[in-house]
Formats: structure tokens, sequence, C-alpha cells
């Protein structure tokens, strides 16, 4: 069953490159020349939430980065190192933290579960909760309380990145580069913006903004 499972994702391969070349015969040699996307995308691992069939975006887009509750953690080298390049090589105008609703993540950030090495990576979202308890800990609705601590969680995130020196050195030398926090509902399909968008460092706490 599984195998079977396997080989169609090959078979389905085929498919759709027959199908991209009926509308395009150089689609793929199009996208072999290169790529300037203009968007860098950094969303949730979930399988649920595919970065670009929920925007209609095609290959060559969109710059994506993936990972458990799509968290910036100022020393994850994998992050640090795909923002760098999306910011300074490839020139992004728009970076989207894009979290859903019903995430896994954030969810068990809201328990005492442990679940092994996960625990220190869920552990950021802790502190999110943190900062936020006394918000959180009105709302007594759990479904309630859980989809704010999404949208939270999302904000911070944004957050996170322009705290980044990455990105504030790239506001500081006047390139253009919007931040943006959006929430995916996994059980609807539609997204919300959350409206957290930062072009500049002026709104973050002094202590974050850096000078060069
Ligand atoms: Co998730």
């Amino acid at each position: 069953m599984e195998f079977a499972f396997y080989r169609k994702l090959i078979e389905n391969n085929r498919k759709w490159v027959e199908q991209k070349l009926g509308e395009d015969p150089e689609f793929f040699q199009k996208l072999a020349d290169g790529q300037q996307p203009p968007v860098l995308w950094i969303g949730c691992a979930d399988s649920r939430v595919p970065a670009n069939e929920i925007i209609g975006a095609q290959p060559g887009e969109v710059f994506v980065h993936r990972n458990i509750a799509n968290m910036v953690v100022p020393t994850d080298m994998n992050m640090l190192s795909v923002l760098d390049y999306a910011v300074n090589v490839l020139k992004v105008r728009h970076v989207i933290v894009c979290g859903h609703y019903g995430c896994g993540g954030v969810k068990a950030a809201m328990t005492n579960s442990s679940f092994g090495i996960i625990d220190n990576w869920i552990r950021h979202i802790k502190d999110v909760y943190r900062f936020h308890k006394s918000e959180l800990e009105n709302i007594a609705d759990e479904d309630t309380r859980f989809n704010r601590f999404v949208e939270l969680n999302v904000q911070e995130q944004v957050k996170d990145l322009a705290k980044t020196a990455i990105v504030q050195n790239a506001w500081n030398k006047g390139q253009q580069l919007h931040l943006h926090g959006w929430v995916y509902g996994v059980g609807s399909g539609i997204i919300k913006d959350l409206e957290v968008n930062f072009n500049d460092n002026s709104s973050l706490d002094e202590v974050y903004k850096l000078k060069f």
C-alpha cells in the first residue's frame, strides 16, 4: 500500500511535466536560467500547508523555508542562511511568516506534555505564551485560546524577523523589505492577514534597534 503510494509520486511527476510543457514548451528551460522570487515564505512544516499551492504561486515565485510552527529562532543557522540569501542575494521584497490554525507545535506549547528532543524547539513557543499569558488565560474557551495563541506566535515571529541584523541591515541600506504575518485556516483554506507589518525598525522596542 505504502509502496504503491510512493511509486505514484513519480508517476504524478511525469504527468505534471507533461501538463506544464503542454501549457508552455519552454517552462523548464526558463526556470533553468535562474530565480528571482519576490517573496520569502516562512511557514510550518505541516503537510496541510503547502506554501505555493495555497497562494497559487508558480515555481520561481516563492523562496520557502519551513519548520515546526513557523519559527524565527535567532540562533537557527538554517533559517538565518535562508533569510540572508533571500534578502541579500535574491533581494526579495516581502517576507511572510505564515502560521496556521490547528498547529500541533503551538498546541504542544500550551500543554505540559513531553515529546522528546522537539521539547527544546517548542520551548521558544512557550516563551510566546509567557509574554501573552494574561491575554491568553483570559480566554475561557480552549479552542479560541489556541487560535489566538497561533496568531500571537506569528506576530512574535514577525517581530523576531524585524529584530535580526539581516533585516535591519537591509532597511538601513534603504532596501525595500516588507514583513507580514498571516494565518492559514486548514479547515477553510482561507488566509487571514494579521496586519502585523514592519517596513522599518521604528516600532521595535529601543533595546532591539541596531545601529550600523
Ligand atoms: Co504547524
